[in-house]
């Protein structure tokens, strides 16, 4: 049995990106495998340091989680600032990472680029911070969309260092899964090529939206004119439109439309309608769980101490090890 971690940051609700990325595999992973599902509050103050509500964000994204179906007496669900042990382990891998590797993770370069008047050290710091989220439970896989492999990456280099520093062998090497497969990258609707919560209004699809909104944003996608010779290879939105369809829709429907583009009779408005209807279809029971879930305090409260406990118990006990491992002995 391995031990599986992953997390989202609570900035937005769940879009199908996440879900097709990451929470798909973390339902699946828990009826085999020992896992942890956090919520990222910590990092998300890196790019919102003074959040609206930041209460009402983590709820949210609790009510999408457990309504795309992790089970709270299956895996771990908790909140990271419910487990202060991790912000001990981020201490020290940060005494450990060199501020050359940090300033080249592309993450930090995007965000440097994008807040400008921001750039902070928590910025800096967040793959150290994330590094201590996954390896803080030994954890051996990391189910996470593609965005995620160079955070994965730095999480090996820092778990790897901190064996060799003090001649140990206690962390695990853990990986980015996706069941033996490519990590997945599901696109926008507005012709970019990754759909996110902080892309822009209309780029992301929510798995708590309505048939009306889920109908308005696909529609204003961004298409072209269509192609003008066949068998052309598609540019950037018309393929971001075929890959949602592969991945929400039967594979017969895909295959008619590609067919259509490539004779090019494609209508895309017909396309657009047909993307629509499949995607309300795969989202109303999610819808569903999240509207019944939203009324639930008492049970996401239950869910969330139970959840605080485990992760701590686990917790606790990594960094009882790590602080030996490093030399810190009790005096008293
Ligand atoms: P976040 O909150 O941006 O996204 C959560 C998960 O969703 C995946 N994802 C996607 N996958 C495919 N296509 C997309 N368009 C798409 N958009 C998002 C992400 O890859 C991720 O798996 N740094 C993390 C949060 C985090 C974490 C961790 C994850 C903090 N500590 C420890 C795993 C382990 C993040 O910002 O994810």
């Amino acid at each position: 049995m391995s031990i599986v971690v992953s997390g989202i940051r609570p900035t937005g609700n769940l879009h199908l990106g996440n879900y097709f990325g990451a929470m798909r595999n973390f339902v699946k992973m828990q009826n085999t495998d020992q896992c942890f599902f956090f919520i990222a509050d910590y990092h998300s103050l890196t790019t919102h340091p003074t959040p609206q509500d930041l209460h009402g964000n983590v709820k949210s994204i609790l009510v999408d989680y457990l309504a795309a179906g992790l089970d709270p007496e299956k895996s771990t669900l908790y909140l990271q600032s419910d487990v202060p042990e991790v912000l001990e382990l981020y201490l020290f891998l940060n005494m450990n990472a060199y501020l050359g590797e940090l300033e080249r993770c592309t993450s930090f370069k995007d965000k440097a680029r994008k807040q400008p008047d921001n750039v902070n050290a928590g910025l800096l710091t967040y793959p150290t911070l994330m590094a201590a989220d996954i390896i803080l439970h030994r954890a051996h896989k990391v189910p996470v969309g593609k965005d995620q492999e160079q955070h994965l990456e730095m999480t090996r280099t820092f778990a790897n260092r901190f064996n060799r520093m003090y001649n140990v062998n206690y962390f695990p090497e853990p990986v980015a899964y996706n069941f033996g497969e490519e990590l997945v990258k599901i696109p926008g609707l507005d012709g970019s090529t990754k759909m996110g919560k902080s892309e822009g209004e209309g780029n992301a699809i929510f798995l708590g939206d309505s048939p009306e909104s889920i109908r308005k944003k696909i529609m204003r996608a961004v298409t072209d004119s269509g192609p003008v010779e066949p068998n052309q290879p598609k540019p950037q939105p018309i393929e971001n439109i075929f890959t949602l369809m592969k991945v929400l829709s039967a594979p017969e429907t895909y295959e008619h439309f590609n067919n259509l583009y490539n004779n090019c009779q494609i209508r895309y408005g017909d396309m657009k309608k047909q993307l629509a209807e499949d995607v309300i279809c795969f989202n109303e029971p999610f819808r569903q769980r999240i509207l019944e879930l939203e009324k639930n305090d008492e049970y996401i409260s239950k869910v969330v101490k139970m959840g605080a406990e485990k992760a701590r118990e686990s917790a606790a006990k990594t960094i009882r090890e790590v602080r030996e491992i490093v030399g810190f002995k009790r005096f008293f």
